[in-house]
């Protein structure tokens, strides 16, 4: 089978290779021609784990390919997958220009039936869009060739995006017709014959499915962090409350970690665009709302804490930042709480002296030098009057704490993950503290 996938990004790149390995015939599409250039180099857009590995083998295998005309391969093509960014509009609701885009792109040059799959995080209600960009562009060109479109929102998480591709907790698959539904059988049996159920439902709800999903998983952050904070009022501990909720199997134990706020390309942005699809039908999703609110407001938890330590002021003192990243084993930076942090501390007149393993080189790109960026996670406290942990990096598990007290000028430490044991903080002479417990 031969598929094309437009969109090189997070979910285009793995989508292909991931599919490529199992034996189909992936052409990648992008109109960054830098990207494609580079990719054809061998040179990842991204970091994620394991991603350029699987890349270069398919490529020298023959079944992965790049280029920036989709056209070229469209003759040849069962399947078009469209994984171009639906970037928040000012109001909260999903851009489809570009989902429109590579639909009218595939309406002018099609000259044989195939299923255009949008994979993209788009609202309900988007898929008839497609298919009249689509049938537009037919029309205009006065030939009547049949399509199909089709829904299949992708759950993969960065960091684990390949583990995520390859043994998917589910496959979720919207169509209009038996055609497409063969089709998109026989293009996931590779995945489903580990045992990975494919569901295969209606369009409206494979879109709706995304959201819902997202939502769902952003709402148990909110929540738990809602819960930590008052936890922190009333002296009970967060810990000891998420294990406890998460022993009752109707809840479970994943996803209820309380920290400094949910980043990230999804969480935030489906959010937001679900909110919007609430209010457009007329039925605001007032939980989903509050979801947002709380984790605007999480995002300062660490300033706060910070500023507290301090007295209210923080002019001239000097925070070492470990972790730059929304969460670990990714260089995204996309609504990382870490930005708000550093902008509130520059805004109070503090220095920020920042290391993260990956992502300093994308942070420098979109903060500039704002901020001073160290060679390693010690040097980033040297003469630091706070320490203040914003992504849980591996390696800032296990710190050397005498070395990093002689270090620091004052000793405050503000952790935003929870990662550490306070009594080994006091030993060392340290002012701890954390999210929702002591
Ligand atoms: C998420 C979904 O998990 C994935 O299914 C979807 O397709 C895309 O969005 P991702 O954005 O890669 O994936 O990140 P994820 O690992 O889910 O974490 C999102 C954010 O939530 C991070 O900022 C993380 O630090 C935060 N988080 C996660 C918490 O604060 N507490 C938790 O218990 C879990």
């Amino acid at each position: 089978m031969n598929i094309a996938i437009v969109g090189t990004g997070y979910v285009g790149l793995v989508s292909g290779a991931c599919f490529a390995e199992m034996g189909i015939n992936v052409t990648c599409v992008d109109i960054d021609s830098a990207k494609i250039e580079k990719l054809h180099q061998g040179i990842m857009p991204i970091y994620e784990p394991g991603l350029e590995d699987l890349v270069l083998r398919n490529v020298r295998e023959g079944r992965l390919q790049f280029t920036t005309d989709l056209t070229s391969c469209l003759d040849d093509t069962d399947v078009v997958f469209s994984a171009v960014g639906t970037p928040p509009d000012e109001d909260g609701s999903a851009d489809l220009r570009y989902v429109l885009e590579v639909a009218r792109t595939v309406g002018r040059h099609m000259n044989k039936y195939l299923v255009l799959v949008t994979k993209s995080t788009v609202p309900v209600g988007t898929a008839p869009k497609v298919r009249m960009a689509v049938q537009e562009e037919l029309d205009k060109r006065g030939v009547n060739i049949p399509f199909d479109i089709a829904s299949n929102p992708e759950f993969l998480k960065e960091g684990a995006a390949i583990k995520d591709f390859m043994s998917p907790d589910r496959v979720v698959v919207g169509v209009e017709s038996e055609k497409a539904r063969e089709l998109m059988e026989r293009l996931y049996r590779p995945f489903t014959l580990n045992g990975y159920p494919i569901l295969v439902m209606d369009v409206p709800s494979a879109e709706m499915t995304k959201y819902a999903a997202n939502a769902m998983l952003a709402t148990r952050i909110s929540f738990m962090n809602d819960i930590a904070n008052l936890c922190e009022r009333v002296g009970a501990n967060v810990d000891n409350v998420r294990k406890g909720m998460g022993s009752d199997p109707r809840i479970g134990k994943h996803f209820l970690y309380a920290g400094c706020g949910y980043g990230g390309s999804c969480f935030p942005k489906d959010v937001k665009a679900l909110a919007h699809t609430g209010i457009e039908n007329g039925y605001p999703m007032r939980v989903i709302e509050a979801v947002e609110a709380v984790n605007e407001a999480q995002k300062n938890i660490v300033f706060e804490k910070l500023l507290r330590a301090f007295d209210g002021d923080l002019r001239g003192k000097v925070i070492a930042m470990w972790g730059l990243s929304f969460k670990p084993e990714t260089d995204d930076m996309r609504e990382a709480p870490s930005l708000v942090v550093i902008e509130k501390l520059i805004e109070a007149g503090a220095v920020v002296r920042a290391y993260d393993p990956i992502a300093m080189e994308e942070t420098h790109r979109r903060i500039g030098d704002k901020i001073t960026y160290c060679k390693d996670m010690y040097e980033a406290v040297i003469d630091a009057d706070a320490l203040a942990l914003l992504t849980e990096w591996k390696q800032f598990r296990m710190p050397s704490w005498s070395i990093i007290r002689k270090a620091m000028r004052n000793h405050v430490v503000v952790d935003g993950r929870n990662i550490y044991d306070p009594k080994e903080l006091q030993d060392n002479g340290f002012t701890y503290s954390r999210i929702g417990l002591k």
